[in-house]
């Protein structure tokens, strides 16, 4: 089944559906996504959107703070259309429907996460996600041009001439088929999944990252993996995420012994930036040899279990009771900083090509994101790569953009696998590549482990070989494997990115390199194939 249509979207989350909405009456818009039509990291979000809606809060507020938890690496021009536009596109969500929680007064309520200097989080209780996902595909839905295809998988781009003409991909039970259109725009989220712990959902393997740098897209920023300090930790269950917004409301870090312990670690405490947070507890752990627990136990238990009934839930599905309990805690992987590159409408350097939403790299993140920025990312860049798809403006990414990023191209010295050896031909699969990424590219890398995981990697690349770039190839792949080869080639560019940055920044720590080192590394890796 081959499909067309003038304008092509892959991925349903907020970034997908918010463009997808900007093409009401427009041409025909194709949607594909990987399963079904309300599965991806939306529909998990749980804190809340950041806008600075409050009225002690101003965009030149937000951008400041964003810019510190980006620990001077965001590109400002992007934060700074973040900060001003998305107030705007907030109201916009709640005009369509959105029933984010009110004050008594009748505004919005508004929480406070880690690093935000004050309160600016607008929430739906503790699914902010599902909500906004609800709105979205409500107004998505009907319109009489869009088209939605669930259970496609994209896996790779068609580039004819230069341009991207359109998405190869694989449906549940029909094979390989193609879509073409005049205009793709990637928005397949993230890359948790490239760890073995992780607070995403099993779709979140990073496909669009690594569909885009094999048909030669620019990628940037990949060495940044924000690691979520409080995931429900229970051996051999996945992590669910006990949102920040619960340290916000009061919730206390605390060692075996019941003691506070973060201002041992860092002066803004429970609430630092992620990344320090993360690294705290990691470190209290190791000094301990016990684990590290959340605890809400001083807190009114009536109001946390109706302020966040979604995480009281899950702790009661676990045994434990969310007001009460100590809920054992620990980092996860969560976010991409870095992806596809894109400018402040969403193109790439493959004309015809655009990227919205945790897929892309637009460059307001910087080395940390800060939290509750990335449902606005979606939105606010959703929104403008659909005008731009819209206003045909048949352009990639403006040369300046990408010089401004200092691109550092692979060399021979990159290469740690030995490509031709009988390993070297090895599968690999995507638990062993998960397993891999946590112990070596995970919250503490340093270069000996770098270069293990490299070494693997690189031979666990030549293993996919020309499979999946050759599109009579291509046919013969089955879905396990294109996951794999998501797996591998993001691994792989994360695991590169961390052993070039020879320092600690934001969501980046090498013990080897434990300063950040403004003189080499203000700047960032990107990489081209
Ligand atoms: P997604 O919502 O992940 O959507 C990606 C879509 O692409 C999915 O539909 C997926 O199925 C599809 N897809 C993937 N690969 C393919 C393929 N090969 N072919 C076709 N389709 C594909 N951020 C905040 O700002 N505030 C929060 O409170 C918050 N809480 C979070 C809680 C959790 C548990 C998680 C996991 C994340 C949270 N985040 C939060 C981050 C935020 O949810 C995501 O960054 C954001 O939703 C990403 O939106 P997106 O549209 O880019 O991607
Ligand atoms: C959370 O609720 O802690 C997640 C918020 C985010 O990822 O921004």
């Amino acid at each position: 089944m081959d499909l067309h249509g003038e304008y092509l979207i892959i991925g349903s989350g907020i970034a997908a559906l918010r463009a997808a909405a900007s093409l009401d009456g427009a041409g025909d818009v194709l949607i594909l996504t990987k399963g079904g039509a309300r599965e991806g990291n939306t529909g998990y979000a749980q804190g809340g959107i950041a806008a600075a809606v409050g009225p002690d809060d101003s965009p030149a507020r937000h951008l400041a703070d964003t810019l510190a938890a980006g620990d001077g690496l965001c590109d400002e021009r992007a934060v700074a259309v973040l900060v001003d536009e998305g107030p705007r596109y907030v109201r916009e969500l709640m005009a369509w429907g959105a029933a984010f929680d009110r004050a008594p007064d009748g505004s919005p309520a508004l929480a406070i996460e880690g690093a935000h200097s004050v309160r600016r989080v607008l929430h739906a209780r503790d699914a902010t996600g599902r909500e906004i996902g609800r709105v979205l595909w409500e107004r998505v839905s009907p319109m009489p041009n869009v088209r939605i295809v669930d259970h496609a998988r994209a896996v790779a781009l068609i580039v004819e001439d230069g341009r991207c003409a359109g998405v190869r991909f694989l449906q549940d039970g029909a094979g390989m088929a193609v879509a073409r259109a005049r205009c793709t725009l990637l928005a397949t989220g993230g890359a948790g999944q490239v760890y073995s712990d992780t607070t995403n959902p099993h779709v979140a393997t990073g496909d669009g990252v690594a569909i885009a740098y094999r048909a030669g897209a620019a990628v940037a920023d990949l060495e940044f993996v924000q690691f979520h300090p409080t995931a429900l930790k229970r051996h051999g269950q996945p992590r669910f995420l006990l949102s920040e917004a619960l340290r916000g409301e009061g919730a206390r870090l605390v060692n075996a012994d019941g003691e506070p312990f973060m201002l041992r670690y860092d002066p803004a405490g429970d609430l630092a930036p992620r990344d320090r947070v993360s690294r705290g507890i990691a470190r209290e752990e190791q000094r301990t040899g016990q684990p590290v627990y959340l605890t809400l136990a001083h807190l009114d238990p009536a109001y946390v279990h109706q302020r966040f009934p979604e995480i009281s839930a899950a702790c009661r599905g676990a045994g434990l009771d969310l007001a009460v309990d100590r809920i054992p805690v620990g980092p996860a992987a969560h976010y991409a900083m870095g992806g596809v590159v894109t400018d402040l409408d969403g193109r790439t350097t493959i004309p015809g090509l655009l990227s919205a939403g945790e897929v892309a790299c637009t460059g307001v993140h910087g080395a940390n994101r800060l939290a509750s920025n990335s449902l606005l990312e979606g939105l606010v860049f959703g929104a403008r790569a659909g005008n731009a798809m819209r206003a045909s403006r048949d352009r990639s990414i403006d040369p300046d953009t990408v010089r401004a990023l200092q691109p550092s191209g692979s060399t021979a010295s990159d290469r740690m696998g030995t490509a031709g050896s009988d390993s070297g031909r090895q599968r690999f699969d995507g638990a062993s590549v998960r397993e891999l990424m946590w112990r070596h590219v995970g919250l503490f890398r340093d270069g000996d482990g770098l270069r293990t995981a490299l070494a693997a990697l690189d031979r666990a690349w030549d293993a996919l070989g020309a499979t999946v770039d050759d599109p009579d190839a291509m046919a013969t792949v089955t879905a396990e494997q294109w996951q794999a080869a998501s797996l591998v080639t993001v691994g792989r560019l994360i695991a590169r990115a961390a052993w070039r940055r020879e320092e600690s920044r934001g969501g980046h720590f090498r013990l080897d390199f434990p300063e950040r080192d403004d003189r080499h590394w203000r700047r960032r890796v990107m990489e081209i194939r």
